[in-house]
């Protein structure tokens, strides 16, 4: 099956679901030499009149490397698949060649690593970065629940360039 373009517009998938309940790969890098994680929390939105999507990385992440790199990273999206969104998201790519394992086949789009295995891909230029910290937080029960190793998140707002959807 191949992918066709689609408008950002007319993407109707429920963010909350697609982000929450699917889960995405972020990918990074080039073809040659890329990585990938698995994300559950994120947002796709509006900001400075475009569409965006907001990302969340905690600073151990390989993936981050790639993405820090890089000027444009990918969010693909599956049909089911948690086995393994699962395991790339519990094995690091330092340690394994784990998109490999996966058993994923890379594709560059415009530069761009993704998989050709998703059903919706959203590629994103980054435009905005931030570190998020305790001092910012005005719930500690956050903080106690999810940063007792004081690992915050680093937020990417990136712009939303190209949404590749499978055709059907
Ligand atoms: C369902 C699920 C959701 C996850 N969501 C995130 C996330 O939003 N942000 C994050 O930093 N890590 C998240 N992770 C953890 C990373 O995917 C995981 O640490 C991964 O092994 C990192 O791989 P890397 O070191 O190759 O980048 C999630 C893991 C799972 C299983």
């Amino acid at each position: 099956m191949a992918f066709c373009e689609i408008a950002f517009r007319d993407l109707t998938e429920n963010p909350f679901s697609l982000i929450g309940d699917d889960w995405m790969l972020i990918t990074a890098g080039t073809e040659e030499k890329c990585n990938t994680m698995t994300a559950s929390w994120g947002g796709l939105g509006v900001l400075w009149n475009t569409p965006v999507a907001f990302t969340f990385i905690r600073p151990q992440r390989y993936t981050k490397e790639f993405v820090d790199a890089q000027e444009e990273y990918s969010l693909c999206f599956f049909e089911g698949m948690h086995d393994k969104l699962g395991y790339l998201g519990k094995v690091s790519g330092r340690d394994e060649d784990k998109i490999e394992k996966a058993g994923l086949t890379v594709a560059v789009e415009d530069g761009v690593p993704y998989f050709k295995e998703a059903r919706l891909v959203l590629f994103c230029r980054k435009k905005y970065r931030q570190q998020m910290t305790p001092e910012a937080m005005l719930d500690s029960d956050i903080i106690a629940k999810f940063y007792p190793q004081n690992d915050f998140h680093e937020m990417y707002v990136g712009e939303v360039t190209k949404i590749l959807k499978k055709e059907v």
